[in-house]
């Protein structure tokens, strides 16, 4: 794993503000420099309050959403509609509140009624509306991902075969005690973004975090670890309390830290 930015702020919300701030900077940057600016997201609880914050009128009024386009990281396979869906969470806390294109808003289709070609889809839309990054990968400006208590980022989960994919940049996976598929992306499409960001906090989040951020571990145990930007930049965005075992090992090299 090559360097990362480990930002420490007092609490989720100053976490949240700071990948707030950091949104805002890059679209505002790369829609200068290019026209267009595109997000990959992340579903689960965390990222709730960042959208909520993005979709207050303070930064509605701050940043123009009509040149960005936004796409799901990772989806369970559920009608859109269903509460457990991820778009339908970011639908609810953000797309619905800002003025943001329709052809811009791209979540995972689950409507194929076969998660293994609904996968196909998304990755065959990567490939027609992202530029390539250098090694001809679909090239998201930020990635945006969480990380939860066993390790997984996006829906790679410890043990998955999805873990080694070097090809695919999106597959569909069935974790063992999830009650439905899920799509998600894959390290191959994550390690092309010009910029990767992990927001997590909380207690719950130490141990995981810890793995991902110590000398020893594999992408096997813990896939957050498969999380290395080829040229992009990486932050792991994070509070106190996520960051109460850090001293428990022995880190690897790389980290910079920042308490904000
Ligand atoms: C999902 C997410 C998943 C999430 C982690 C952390 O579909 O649930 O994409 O990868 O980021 O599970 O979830 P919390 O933020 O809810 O702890």
């Amino acid at each position: 794993m090559s360097r990362v930015e480990l930002i420490v702020a007092p609490n989720l919300n100053g976490a949240t503000r700071w990948v707030a701030e950091r949104i805002a900077t890059v679209a505002e940057s790369i829609v200068t420099d290019s026209g267009a600016c595109s997000l990959l997201v992340a579903g689960g609880a965390t990222p709730r309050s960042l959208y909520e914050l993005l979709s207050s009128p303070l930064w509605r009024a701050r940043m123009d959403w009509s040149p960005v386009s936004v796409y799901m990281g990772d989806e369970r396979y559920v009608p859109p509609n269903d509460p457990r869906s991820n778009f339908r969470m970011l639908r609810e806390t953000l797309l619905d509140r800002i003025l943001i294109p329709p052809r811009n808003v791209r979540p995972i289709p689950t409507s194929a009624g076969n998660p293994d070609r609904d996968a196909e889809i998304f990755a065959e839309l990567l490939r027609k509306t992202l530029p390539q990054s250098e090694d001809g990968v679909p090239q998201v400006d930020l990635a945006l991902l969480g990380l939860g208590p066993d390790g997984h980022t996006a829906s790679l989960f410890p043990g998955s075969r999805a873990i080694r994919e070097t090809e695919r940049l999106v597959v569909a996976v069935r974790p063992p005690d999830a009650p439905t598929p899920r799509i998600t992306v894959t390290a191959p499409l994550l390690n092309a973004a010009r910029e990767v960001v992990i927001l997590t906090a909380g207690t719950l989040k130490a141990g995981a975090l810890l793995r991902v951020l110590a000398r020893d571990g594999t992408p096997e145990s813990i896939p957050a670890r498969l999380v290395d930007p080829v040229s992009g930049r990486f932050e792991i965005v994070t509070d106190l309390e996520a960051c109460e075992r850090l001293d428990e090992e022995p880190l690897r090299d790389g980290i910079v830290t920042i308490r904000l």
